[in-house]
C-alpha cells in the first residue's frame, strides 16, 4: 500500500483540459483522416462514430472510474479494489506494453511535425502538387538520422516535462494553446469547402457506400476508438486516479468525446474536400495529412505563417498526449518499484527510445523487415490499437461488471449519491456488463480472422 500523499489535479477545470489534452492529438490530425481515407470514408466515419458512442464513452466512465476508486496506477488499481483476485492486474501490465508500443511511433509522428514546422517556415512544402508534396514527406521519412534525431528530440522535450510533475507540467502545457488549434482548423475547413470540386470530398466522408464496410474495416474503426479516447491502457485509468473527488465522471468524459469527435470532423472537413480539389489520393495512409494541409494552406492568403502555427499547434497537441501516454509507466514505476519520479521518466523514455528506432527506420533501413506482413512502425500500431486497446477493454468491462458490481459503481459515479445520474449509471451498467464487451469481442475476433 502506498500511504504517500499524491500529487493531483488542482480544479476541476483543470481536469477537463488535462483528459482533453489527452485525448486531443495526433490522432485527430494524422490518424483519423488518414484510417478514414485508408478505408473507404464515410462507412468507416460510420462505423467509428457507433464504436465511440456504444463502446469508447462507456469504457472511459469505467475506466477513469476505476482510478479515481482507487487512487493508484494501472497496476496497483486492480489490486486495491478486489485484493483476492491477483490476475486483474494484467489490465495494468498489458497497459504497460501498449503504452510503450504506442508511443514507439508516435513519437516517431509528432518528430515529422516538429520537422514539418520547419519545411513550412522555409516554403519547401508550399505547394498544391501532389507530386512536389510527395517528394518531401517521402525525404523525410526515409532519411534514418532526421527520423531518429526528431524523434529523440521529441522524447527529450516530453520527458523533461513529465519529471515536473503532473499538476505543474500537465496542466501548464495543454491548457493555453488548444483553443488556437481548434480557431485554425475552422479556418482551414472554410479555405477548403469553398475549393472548386469540394463536394466530392464532402461525398466520400459523409456518403457512406456499406459495401465497404468489412471485418477489417470494423476492427480498425475501434481499434481508433479506443486509442482516441486514450482508454483500454490505463491512461484514463490514470488520469482518474488524479480527479478531484467532486468531479462529475460520466459528464466530464461525455464533454471530452464530444470535444474530440468535433476536432476529428474538422480535420477531416479540412482535409478532404482538398484531397479531392487538388488530385491527392484519399488513401494515401500516414502521408495524407502531410500533404493535403500544406496544399490547402498554400491555396490561401498568409499561407506560409498559418501554416508554420499549424505545426506548432498540432506539435503542442501531441504534447498533452505523450504526457498522458508517459504517465502510465511512470505511474508504475514510481508506485510500484520505489523509484524516483526523474528516474522513472529517464528509464521509460528509454524504452521507449529503444522501441523506437525500428518503428522509426520502417520507411528506410529495416522496411524490409516484416512480421506477418508489416514493418515495425505498422507492427506496433496495430497490436496495440487493434489487439492490446481492445482487449483491455473487454477485461476492464468484465471487472467492473462482473467483480466491481453495482452498488461501488452507483457510489462512484454518483459522488456518493451527490449527483442525481441514476439513469445514467443504469445504462452504463447494462452496456459494459454485456453489450460493450461482446460487442469487442466480436469484432475483435472476426477482424483478427479467429472467427
Ligand atoms: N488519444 C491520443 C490521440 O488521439 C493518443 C493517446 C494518448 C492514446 N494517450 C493514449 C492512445 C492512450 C491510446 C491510449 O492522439
Amino acid at each position: 500500500m502506498n500511504h504517500k500523499p499524491r500529487d493531483g489535479f488542482t480544479s476541476t477545470f483543470g481536469v477537463l483540459v488535462a483528459t482533453l489534452g489527452s485525448a486531443v492529438g495526433l490522432g485527430n490530425i494524422w490518424k483519423f483522416p488518414a484510417l478514414t481515407g485508408l478505408n473507404g470514408g464515410a462507412g468507416f466515419l460510420l462505423v467509428y462514430l457507433l464504436a465511440t458512442l456504444l463502446v469508447g464513452l462507456p469504457v472511459m466512465i469505467v475506466e477513469t472510474m476505476l482510478g479515481r476508486a482507487a487512487r493508484a496506477n494501472a497496476v496497483s488499481t486492480f489490486e486495491q479494489l478486489e485484493p483476492r483476485q491477483g490476475g486483474w492486474k494484467i489490465i495494468g501490465w498489458m497497459g504497460f506494453v501498449a503504452a510503450l508500443l504506442i508511443m514507439s511511433f508516435y513519437s516517431g509522428v509528432a518528430g515529422w511535425v516538429y520537422a514539418y514546422i520547419f519545411k513550412a517556415m522555409s516554403g519547401e512544402i508550399a505547394t498544391t502538387d501532389p507530386k512536389i508534396a510527395g517528394a518531401a514527406f517521402g525525404q523525410l521519412v526515409s532519411n534514418p538520422v532526421a527520423s531518429l534525431i526528431w524523434q529523440w528530440v521529441v522524447l527529450g522535450i516530453t520527458g523533461g516535462i513529465i519529471m515536473l510533475g503532473v499538476a505543474k507540467g500537465i496542466e501548464a502545457v495543454t491548457r493555453r494553446l488548444m483553443p488556437l488549434l481548434f480557431l485554425l482548423l475552422l479556418i482551414l475547413c472554410a479555405r477548403s469547402l469553398t475549393l472548386p470540386g469540394a463536394s466530392e470530398g464532402l461525398a466520400f466522408l459523409f456518403s457512406p457506400d456499406f459495401s465497404k464496410i468489412t471485418p477489417t474495416v470494423l476492427l480498425t474503426a475501434l481499434g481508433l476508438a479506443f486509442f482516441k479516447l486514450s482508454i483500454g491502457m490505463g491512461t484514463m485509468l490514470t488520469y482518474g486516479s488524479y480527479f478531484r473527488p467532486d468531479q462529475n465522471i460520466p459528464a466530464t468524459t461525455a464533454r471530452v468525446m464530444l470535444a474530440d469527435l468535433s476536432v476529428s470532423l474538422l480535420a477531416g472537413m479540412a482535409i478532404f474536400p482538398a484531397v479531392f480539389a487538388f488530385g491527392f489520393a484519399p488513401a494515401a495512409g500516414p502521408s495524407l495529412v502531410f500533404m493535403t494541409i500544406p496544399a490547402v494552406f498554400t491555396s490561401m492568403p498568409g499561407g506560409t505563417l498559418f501554416m508554420t502555427l499549424f505545426f506548432i499547434l498540432t506539435a503542442v497537441a501531441s504534447v498533452g498526449a505523450i504526457l498522458s501516454l508517459l504517465e502510465v509507466p511512470v505511474a508504475i514505476l514510481t508506485e510500484r518499484f520505489g523509484v524516483g519520479r526523474k528516474q522513472a521518466a529517464v528509464y521509460t523514455i528509454l524504452m521507449i527510445a529503444a522501441l523506437g528506432i525500428p518503428a522509426s527506420l520502417s520507411n528506410s533501413t529495416m522496411a524490409d523487415v516484416k512480421v506477418f506482413g508489416m514493418n515495425a512502425f505498422d507492427l506496433f500500431d496495430f497490436l496495440s490499437s487493434n489487439v492490446l486497446l481492445p482487449l483491455g477493454g473487454i477485461l476492464i468491462c468484465l471487472f467492473v461488471g462482473w467483480v466491481y458490481g453495482l452498488p461501488q459503481i452507483e457510489k462512484q459515479l454518483s459522488n456518493d449519491g451527490k449527483l442525481a445520474n441514476a439513469g445514467v449509471i443504469k445504462a452504463v451498467f447494462f452496456l459494459i456488463r454485456v453489450v460493450t464487451p461482446l460487442a469487442i469481442a466480436v469484432v475483435l475476433l472476426h477482424g483478427l480472422k479467429l472467427f
